[in-house]
């Protein structure tokens, strides 16, 4: 099967090198009629109208799944995460047991692997490179990368096990993410304000701040007023804020301090280390 097959000739060449039964889908239907037209010759190759999140086919039954930048297409769109989640759910799904899923991209291994390694699913990743024909002078990925998974036996059971879980975890992600982002921040400045403040010490461990600093994150934005001048660092003893935070309680103190102050007030945050 040719996931996301677009107008490319890639299955086309194929056919006209021996394999005969293909299997194109594509969401965009005037690519399909259009790959019809054009393939009216190359009996038994089909082409169909899908979705690659909710595919029309019966479990186990492709040997070979090929996804020449689609899944590069999915995670440029909205609920990224989410949606290739579930195309890769779907792409284990009708996959044979110990059949190959074969990802052509140009996403490098960093941002590729976690996605093919998520609870619900159970591919064997090799990874290989292609040399690029031609480079852009300022292109720095001088390669493509192969994604060649192969399917384990059982990975549907898994799948129907944890794939509920791994959609909530991503929806939560991305409610949390799509919070910050809509808030009119500018990091950068946050950043070098924070910097002037003396470099004083950052109170939370990274680990912590992932998942404690939104609460703080949120009181900062909603103050109008930014860190500014010298007074603050009186203000930012005073409140030892820049205390380390070593237990419960004093994670709680720190609440219960920042919870008292007034929208005026300024407000020495940790955003500096603030994950996006
Ligand atoms: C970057 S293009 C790659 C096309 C082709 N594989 C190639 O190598 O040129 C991504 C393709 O994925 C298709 N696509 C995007 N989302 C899809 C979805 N949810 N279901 C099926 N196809 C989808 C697009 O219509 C497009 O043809």
């Amino acid at each position: 099967m040719n996931l996301g097959c677009g107008n490319a000739e890639f299955s086309e060449d194929m056919y006209d090198d021996g394999y005969k039964n293909i299997v194109n889908i594509d969401i965009a239907s005037n690519v399909i009629e259009q790959m019809k037209g054009r393939n009216k010759s190359r009996k038994n190759m089909v082409f169909e109208v899908m979705d690659v999140r909710d595919m029309q086919y019966d479990d186990n039954i492709f040997d070979l799944i090929i996804d020449k930048s689609t899944i590069d297409a999915l995670l440029c769109g909205e609920n990224s995460y989410i949606n290739v989640a579930k195309m890769l759910k779907e792409t284990q799904r009708v996959l044979k047991d110990e059949g190959y899923y074969m990802i052509i991209s140009y996403g490098k291994p960093e941002n590729r692997v976690n996605h093919l390694e998520r609870a619900h699913l159970d591919f064997e990743v090799s990874i290989y490179t292609i040399k690029k024909d031609f480079e852009e002078e300022k292109d720095l990925n001088k390669v493509h990368y192969v994604y060649l998974c192969k399917k384990r036996k059982g990975a549907n059971d898994k799948s129907e096990k944890y794939f509920d879980e791994v959609i909530q975890q991503l929806v939560d992600q991305e409610k949390m993410e799509n919070s910050l982002d809509n808030d009119d921040v500018n990091y950068d400045d946050q950043e070098n304000d924070y910097d002037e403040i003396n470099n004083y010490e950052i109170p939370f461990d990274e680990e912590d701040l992932e998942i404690e600093n939104y609460e703080y994150y949120d009181k900062y934005l909603n103050m109008e007023n930014k860190i500014q001048d010298q007074d603050l660092n009186s203000k930012f003893d005073e409140n030892k804020l820049s205390k380390t935070i070593t237990s419960d309680k004093d994670y709680n103190d720190i609440k219960e301090k920042l919870k008292s102050k007034s929208k005026n007030d300024t407000l020495p945050i940790i955003n500096s280390k603030i994950k996006k």
